[in-house]
C-alpha cells in the first residue's frame, strides 16, 4: 500500500519471492510511475534479467504476480498488507483504522514506517497482536535489510511469520524491540545521530558536504556519504 520510491520495490521482490501482490496507490499516475519503475527501473526486473539475477522467464512469471491498482477493495484482501505511505503519523493512524474495518481478521498489518512506535500504529487498529514493524531500505530490491520491530503486543506468530517471509525474499531479518520514547528504531537513530553530526561539522565552516561525503566513503568504506545517502534514500538512488 504506497506504490512510491519503497513500495514499488517492496511489490517487486515480494512478486520475486512467489507471491501474488496487489500494489495500490491513490492515483493512475502514481501506478504508473510504480509500474515502470518495477518494469525498467534502473533496480527493476528488466535490470535484473539484465545482470543475470533473474531469467526471462522468472521475470515475466514474477510481473504477472503484480497487479497495479488504485482499487482498495482489490488490494486489501491479501494475507499481509505492507504499508509503505508517507512518513505522517496522523497519515498512518487514519490508514491502518480504515484497514482494520476493511481487511480479513487474519491479515498481518506491517508498516514500512522509517521509526514510528508500532505501539502507536497498533492502537489505531484492533489487532495489536498482528500489527509489526517491517522496515526496508531503499532500493528495497537490493538492500538486505529487514528490520522487524516487535511493539508491545505483537505476537510471536506474527513476528515469525514476517521473519520467515523477509528470509525467503533474500533478506537478513533482526528483529528488534518497539519504543515510544524515540523515532528510528536502530537503524534511523544510529543514522539521524550521525547525520546531526554531519550537518554541525558543514555549519562550523569545518569542511562543505562534499567534502564530509568524501572522507566518510575513504575513511570507513561506505559506499555514499552522509549527505549522498539522504540524497539517494529521497530519491530511490534512481541518479
Ligand atoms: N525512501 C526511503 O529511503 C525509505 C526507506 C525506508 C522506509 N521508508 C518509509 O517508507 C514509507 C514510504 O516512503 P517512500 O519514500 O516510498 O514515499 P513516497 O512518497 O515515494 O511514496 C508514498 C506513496 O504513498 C502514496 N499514498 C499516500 N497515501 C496513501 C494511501 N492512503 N493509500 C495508498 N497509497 C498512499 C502516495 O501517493 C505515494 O505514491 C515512509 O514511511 C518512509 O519513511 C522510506
Amino acid at each position: 500500500m504506497g506504490a512510491g520510491v519503497m513500495g514499488s520495490g517492496i511489490a517487486q521482490v515480494m512478486a520475486i519471492a512467489g507471491h501474488e501482490v496487489a500494489c495500490r496507490d491513490l492515483n493512475v499516475q502514481a501506478i504508473n510511475v510504480a509500474r515502470t519503475a518495477v518494469d525498467s527501473g534502473r533496480f527493476g526486473i528488466r535490470s535484473a534479467v539484465e545482470r543475470g539475477k533473474l531469467t526471462a522467464e522468472q521475470a515475466a512469471a514474477a510481473l504477472d504476480r503484480i497487479t497495479f491498482t488504485t482499487d482498495l477493495e482489490t488490494a486489501v484482501d491479501a494475507d499481509i498488507i505492507i504499508e509503505a505511505i508517507p512518513e505522517d503519523l496522523a497519515l498512518k493512524i487514519h490508514f491502518w483504522r480504515e484497514l482494520d474495518s476493511m481487511a480479513p481478521d487474519h491479515t498481518i498489518f506491517a508498516s514500512n514506517s522509517s521509526g514510528f512506535s508500532i505501539a502507536a500504529l497498533g492502537a489505531a487498529a484492533d489487532r495489536p497482536d498482528r500489527m509489526v514493524g517491517w522496515h526496508w531500505a531503499s532500493p528495497a530490491p537490493v538492500m538486505k535489510l529487514a528490520e522487524i520491530v516487535r511493539g508491545p503486543l505483537t505476537s510471536s506468530d506474527t513476528v515469525d511469520t514476517v521473519v520467515r517471509l523477509a528470509a525467503a525474499a533474500g533478506k537478513n531479518p533482526v528483529v528488534v524491540n518497539d519504543t515510544d520514547s524515540a523515532w528510528g528504531y536502530v537503524t534511523n537513530r544510529v543514522y539521524f545521530a550521525m547525520i546531526r553530526e554531519a550537518n554541525r561539522v558543514v555549519s562550523e565552516g569545518i569542511a562543505d558536504r562534499g567534502q564530509v561525503d568524501q572522507l566518510m566513503m575513504d575513511c570507513f568504506r561506505w559506499p555514499s556519504g552522509p549527505f549522498g545517502m539522504v540524497t539517494g534514500a529521497t530519491s530511490g538512488w534512481s541518479q
